[in-house]
């Protein structure tokens, strides 16, 4: 079994739940912008892990567009975000990014991540806001 961990991370908790998912496998690891839909054809299983934008899976296309042509494979996605992840939010999450046919094919997993003031850009700062001002 040829396992893969793919992740997109703006600001390092994906990234570190990717690293610790496939140290524990022994599975190859690679960022996003790393590795394309052809080297992706080569694994049994492949990992897809994404930070929450605006309740949004970061990169979950890369998934999405190719899911008939993954056909066959274990396919598990998980998202981190800095919803505490009740049952209605993970359900919302999964419901806004995946069509009922697509969810039959990924096994998603919230994970709780958090937020680096830091790292954030100026446009991440106003969506921020935004969106905390609608709460
Ligand atoms: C602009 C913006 C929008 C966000 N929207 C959501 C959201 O809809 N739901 C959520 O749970 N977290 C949301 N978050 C929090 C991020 O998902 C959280 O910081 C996550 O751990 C980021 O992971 P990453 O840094 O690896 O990309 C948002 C953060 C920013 C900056």
């Amino acid at each position: 079994m040829k396992t893969i961990v793919v992740y997109r991370s703006k600001s390092g908790f994906v990234k570190q739940y990717a690293t610790w998912i496939a140290e524990e496998l022994s599975a190859d690891l690679f960022e996003y912008s790393k590795i394309n839909i052809n080297e992706l054809l080569s694994y049994d299983t492949i990992i897809y892990g994404g930070g929450l934008y605006a309740v949004g899976i970061n990169g979950i296309n890369l998934i999405k567009k190719n899911i008939d042509r993954l056909e066959g494979k274990k396919i598990i996605v998980f998202a981190s975000g800095a919803t505490p992840g009740r049952d209605d939010e993970i359900s919302e999450i999964r419901n806004n990014n995946f069509t009922v046919e697509q969810q039959k094919k990924v096994n998603f997993f919230y994970l709780r991540g958090g937020y680096d003031y830091n790292k954030l850009t100026p446009i991440d700062e106003k969506v921020l806001a935004h969106s905390l001002l609608q709460l």
